[in-house]
């Protein structure tokens, strides 16, 4: 089962692959957790995107996709995988597409989370707390001015996703207000529907 979670920033979908991968027994592919790993490495991708991830923009299609698609090569992906954080444009969207084609495989479906946009910012100042009460780094991009960057990045180049989702009759629309047991449970229900 090949999965795409799409939402805002600070909707929850980390907090819920964690979830999905733990039932369904697919990894979580998070293209935000590769990138900030390959900045923690120093490697040249790494090099070439900090500023850009620092400034709540977006790294090229060029980049992400071929990080995906090296990863999706994996044996561990062979059942199946959960995407967090990729596709984020039309373009990438149609890279994915294209990719999984040559593979004879598809999106099986696109969860996506929908939040206030007043619960987003309000979320965030949440995580940063609890990083801090953890002793946890703040991430670069978790500050509020970048974070309103990211909500509009969103907005503009993610969010024509839905459509584009929806003509593929593959969107899900799950309320991502609730605690994060609902949330998951609403999930879980989207899932098992298309799950043979
Ligand atoms: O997905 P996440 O919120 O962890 O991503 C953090 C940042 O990483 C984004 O704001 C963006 O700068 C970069 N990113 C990207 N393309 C992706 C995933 C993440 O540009 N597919
Ligand atoms: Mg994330």
């Amino acid at each position: 089962m090949i999965v795409v979670f799409l939402g805002p920033p600070g909707a929850g979908k980390g907090t819920q692959a964690a979830f999905i991968v733990e039932k369904y027994g697919i990894p979580q592919l998070s293209t935000g957790d590769m990138l900030r790993g390959a900045v923690a490495a120093g490697t040249p991708v790494g090099k070439k995107v900090k500023a850009i991830i620092d400034s709540g923009e977006l790294v090229s299609d060029e980049i992400v996709a071929a990080i995906v698609e090296e990863r999706i090569e994996a044996e561990d992906c062979a059942p199946g995988f959960l995407l967090d954080g990729f596709p984020r444009t039309v373009a990438q969207a149609e890279m994915l597409d294209a990719m999984l084609e040559k593979k004879e495989r598809q999106v099986d479906i696109v969860v996506e989370l929908r939040v206030d946009q007043e619960a987003l910012v309000d979320r965030l100042r949440n995580r940063i707390r609890e990083a801090e009460e953890r002793g946890d780094p703040v991430r670069e991009d978790d500050n509020e001015e970048t974070f309103k960057k990211r909500l509009g990045v969103y907005g503009e180049q993610t969010a024509p996703l839905i459509p584009y989702y929806e003509k593929q009759s593959k969107l899900k629309g799950v309320d991502g207000m609730g605690g994060i047991e609902a949330v998951s449970a609403e999930i879980a229900a989207r899932l098992d529907e298309i799950k043979r």
